[in-house]
């Protein structure tokens, strides 16, 4: 399956949780693309000013790195990808890659959006993922498992934010219509509280809420 939706609405939070209960790989093109950047890889090094800035990846890259993912063993049974397909040369890509059982569109305002990727802080080593009001660290700042410092990502500062928003609009909205005039899209009210979007999302997918 496949999570779509604005930056910020909370897809890459419930993808760990459903991966987890449906037991299937979670694949961020975002989590790859910062894995590369980090370990200074050309990848990385390719990539990194386009992801500070906001703006997409190119469509060969992306496409050529998901199509790789995707033909691992853990994928065979099931996955959902996280931040792919953007675009509709991406979708068209990935028609001819795999079968998709549905698509979730998370829905969230612009004004929430920006609410939540401001106050976001994530541990690089994990990915594991905060939020400064509704969902912090116990220790202000530290992650909860090791202890280690949290960060801001660097397109979550507040004009990469905006390019964000305006990138999604133009290039990665149109997969909305995309997918509904095809069957499988699923609308999801994600500004509920975490649990309640999980718990919705879980019914939907028909699986084990725990
Ligand atoms: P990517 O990492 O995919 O970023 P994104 O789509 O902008 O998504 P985010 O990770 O920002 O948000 P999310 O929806 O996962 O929200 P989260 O769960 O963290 O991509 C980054 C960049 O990589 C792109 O800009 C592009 O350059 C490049 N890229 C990636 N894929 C590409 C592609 N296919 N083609 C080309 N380029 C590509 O939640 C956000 C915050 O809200 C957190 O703090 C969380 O704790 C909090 N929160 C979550 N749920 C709730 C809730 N229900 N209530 C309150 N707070 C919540």
């Amino acid at each position: 399956m496949v999570f779509l939706g604005p930056p910020g609405a909370g897809k890459g939070t419930m993808a760990v949780r459903v991966a987890d209960a449906a037991s299937i790989p979670h694949i961020s093109t975002g989590d790859i693309f910062r894995f590369n950047i980090k370990n200074q890889t050309d990848l990385g090094k390719k990539v990194k000013a386009i992801l500070d800035s906001g703006e997409l990846v190119p469509d060969t890259v992306t496409i050529e790195l998901v199509q790789d993912r995707l033909q691992k063993d853990d994928a065979r049974s099931g996955f959902i990808l996280d931040g792919f397909p953007r675009t509709i040369p991406q979708a068209d890509a990935l028609g001819k890659m795999v079968t998709l059982d549905r698509v979730i569109n998370f829905e969230l305002s612009d004004e929430e959006v920006v609410k939540r990727l401001s106050g976001r802080r994530v541990h690089p080593g994990s990915g594991r993922t905060y939020h400064v009001l509704f969902s912090p660290p116990r220790v202000e700042g530290k992650d909860d498992e090791t202890g280690e410092p949290l960060v801001q990502r660097d397109d979550d500062k507040e004009e990469a934010i905006i390019n964000r928003l305006k990138v999604y609009r133009e290039q990665t909205q149109p997969l909305i219509d995309y997918y509904r005039s095809r069957g499988m899209l699923v609308d999801l009210d994600s500004s509920p509280a975490p649990d309640s979007v999980y718990a919705a999302l879980a019914d939907l997918l028909a699986l084990n809420r725990a």
